[in-house]
């Protein structure tokens, strides 16, 4: 936090695709942080389900009305990116003891690369607790209904383009 009280903060990751996991921490993280950055790593060594450019999209889609959120992407080093972009923080949720030991490896490798980042962890509320967005993507590639998992926007993209 500033001085002044302001706070921007990124909240990264892949979002292939968005899930309502990810909508609830958004909307909590956005609630923390003056300004809220969503950052879709562009990651080409990884193939995604959904381009950047759909990714992005369904999570603009997604956010809409929530002010201070902004949607972009970034290549690279997390807290490069974060230096680029003045926030003093990185938001992750936590979905359970299992995704722990990643995020702190995560965390601590981030802050000595950076110690004037912070990272700040939300707990997964318990009702998207068993959401990710790997297992949305095998139901979807194996043809099963996603809805109940996503955002409108996810659902909708999924209606007119598969
Ligand atoms: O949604 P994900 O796939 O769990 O997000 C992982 C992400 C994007 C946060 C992580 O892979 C990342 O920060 N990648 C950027 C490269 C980087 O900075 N690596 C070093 C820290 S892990």
């Amino acid at each position: 936090m500033s001085t002044d009280g302001s706070l921007i903060a990124v909240y990264p990751g892949s979002f292939d695709p968005i899930t309502n996991g990810h909508l609830d921490i958004i909307k909590r993280g956005a609630r923390l942080a003056s300004h809220l950055i969503v950052a879709v790593l562009n990651n080409t060594s990884k193939q995604p389900l959904f381009t950047l450019e759909e990714r992005k999209a369904m999570l603009r889609e997604a956010v809409a009305g929530i002010d201070n959120v902004e949607i972009d992407s970034f290549d690279g080093l997390l807290v490069d990116y974060a230096a680029k972009r003045e926030a003093k923080a990185i938001l992750r949720g936590i979905r359970a003891i299992s995704d722990y030991e990643t995020e702190m490896q995560m965390a601590h490798l981030n802050r000595h690369m950076r110690p004037e980042t912070e990272t700040i962890f939300l707990l997964a509320a318990e009702k998207y607790s068993f959401i990710s967005s790997r297992m949305i993507k095998e139901v979807i590639k194996l043809g099963g209904d996603v809805s109940q998992f996503v955002p409108a926007a996810v659902a909708a993209h999924l209606r007119f383009n598969r």
